[in-house]
């Protein structure tokens, strides 16, 4: 696979020489595609499990079509991974850099990889070279890093910085790599914004967008897409939140929402809400360095969407004691999907994961089944009953919750489930079944937001 639509004028494109600094879902994704796009690709990793299993072909988490792409690059030699920072500094001469960027307590964004990673490979810097960020950054970060690397490189002011914010989503990784929908090129020299050019000199050539700007612009543009999509699914939420007091239908209120076009349908969907390694943490990070710049209308914006978020995963929790009748001690309970939306196995600030913890801590018995997360799940949360079919996690439940909308689960016979359960209770946290034939098939249906 080279992305959709290939010209096909190799000749036209030079192959440049690049490395990939952390092999995280991110780093691995674009390594792979770099060298998918004919780029000789060194990628290094801290973890030498990781470099291993990646040398081996071995994707470590689940992504659809990288596992593939990552053996087919393996063996046309065109990627390689190590972890020598001595290595990837002789091998090239533009660095991505991909580390991770947690939360850290309080809510700011914890730097520490992104230091470490620029520390260890500044002074093996001899050439003119180019480091260009990926990784989610708060505004401020690129320019000292610039100053940090120049510091300890021996090239000194030879070593660039830029910033390429990366937008891909999990589930979607190699699909969005070739065919994003912008590219963004935070720049402080038009050397760097030439370099930039030229490592995706395929995908512009294709029709993608550039967008070249200043490197605390491309910085924004990241973190505010988060918070503008977060605000979105927070914003449907807080309508839940009084259609249940009214009496009202959150989910024909988005349908109707939605088709304006002027507000669209996507990440207007009543439920549960967001969670997984980005969002959550992005926009709290995003918070946290707009309280040191005093910028009170973000913070408070930021802080209602965080909360109306976190206040989905209780109501849940209340709903469910609701519908068992009034205390969840002993009851069973069955939990379809525990990553944090389909398509991914990642488990980071699962919202489906917290709310099993509330419903543990209240002494139901919660038998869970996800089709790929719950080996990342087990580790987090071990007290769970991990089942290896719906129907095995369903079997004597007082209450099916369906938490995380895989494909899987809207092919479910509501028959034959109802056959397996104690009582015929559906909890739609996702808005994503057919309520009709859950109901014909003798099923309470109860979704998240709906009096
Ligand atoms: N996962 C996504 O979908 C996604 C999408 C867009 C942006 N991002 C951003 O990309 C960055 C990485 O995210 P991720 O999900 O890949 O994280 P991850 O935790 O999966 O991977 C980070 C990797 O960096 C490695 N690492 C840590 N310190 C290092 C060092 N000093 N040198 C070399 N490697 C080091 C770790 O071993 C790990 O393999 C974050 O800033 C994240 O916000 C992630």
């Amino acid at each position: 696979m080279t992305g959709k639509g290939w010209r096909g004028d190799e000749k036209r494109f030079s192959n440049m020489r690049l490395t990939v600094i952390g092999t995280g879902y991110l780093g691995l994704t674009h390594a792979v595609c770099m060298a998918d796009l004919g780029h000789d690709v060194m990628a290094l990793d801290v973890d030498a499990d990781k470099v291993a299993r990646a040398s081996k072909g071995e994707v470590p988490f689940f992504e659809p079509g990288l596992e593939p792409l990552l053996r087919k690059n393996l063996d046309s030699g065109r990627l390689r991974f190590t972890t020598s920072f001595a290595e990837v500094a002789e091998f090239g001469d533009v660095h991505f850099l991909c580390v991770g960027t947690p939360q850290a307590a309080g809510g700011s964004a914890d730097l520490s990889c992104v230091h470490s990673a620029a520390d260890a490979l500044a002074p093996h810097l001899w050439r003119p070279c180019l480091v260009i960020g990926k990784s989610t950054v708060p505004v401020g970060t690129a320019r000292k890093l610039a100053a940090r690397i120049r510091e300890q490189a021996p090239v000194g002011d030879d070593a660039d910085v830029a910033w390429n914010p990366e937008f891909l989503r999990e589930g979607f990784a190699v699909e969005d790599s070739f065919s994003p929908d912008r590219l963004v090129f935070g720049v402080a020299s038009q050397r760097s914004a030439e370099l930039l050019r030229q490592v995706y000199a395929k995908l512009l050539a294709d029709g993608t967008p550039e967008l070249v700007m200043d490197l605390e612009t491309a910085e924004l543009v990241k973190v505010s897409a988060n918070a503008f999509l977060a605000t979105k699914v927070s914003f449907i939420n807080a309508m839940a939140e009084i259609c249940e007091k009214v009496g009202a239908d959150v989910v024909r209120l988005a349908d109707a929402l939605a088709r304006d076009e002027r507000i669209g349908k996507r990440f207007l969907v009543p439920g549960l809400g967001f969670g997984g390694g980005c969002l959550p943490k992005v926009i709290r990070a995003f918070r946290s360095a707009a309280k040191e710049l005093g910028v009170e209308s973000v913070v408070n914006l930021l802080g209602a969407v965080d909360a109306i978020n976190l206040r989905r995963r209780s109501r849940l929790t209340d709903l469910t004691r609701d519908v068992v009748g009034g205390t969840l001690a002993g009851r069973r309970l069955a939990v379809l999907g525990l990553a944090f939306k389909p398509g991914s196995d990642d488990v980071r600030d699962s919202p489906s994961l917290q709310v099993c913890g509330q419903l543990v801590r209240e002494g139901a018995l919660v038998s869970v089944h996800d089709p790929v997360a719950m080996g990342n799940a087990a580790h987090i949360q071990p007290d769970l009953r991990y089942a290896s079919s719906v129907s095995e996690a369903a079997t004597n439940a007082d209450a099916v919750l369906h938490l995380t909308e895989w494909a899987d689960y809207r092919v479910i016979d509501p028959a034959m489930l109802g056959t397996v359960v104690a009582q015929r209770n559906m909890i739609d946290a996702r808005c994503a079944l057919d309520e009709e034939a859950w109901r014909s098939a003798g099923w309470s249906f109860r979704v998240l937001g709906r009096a």
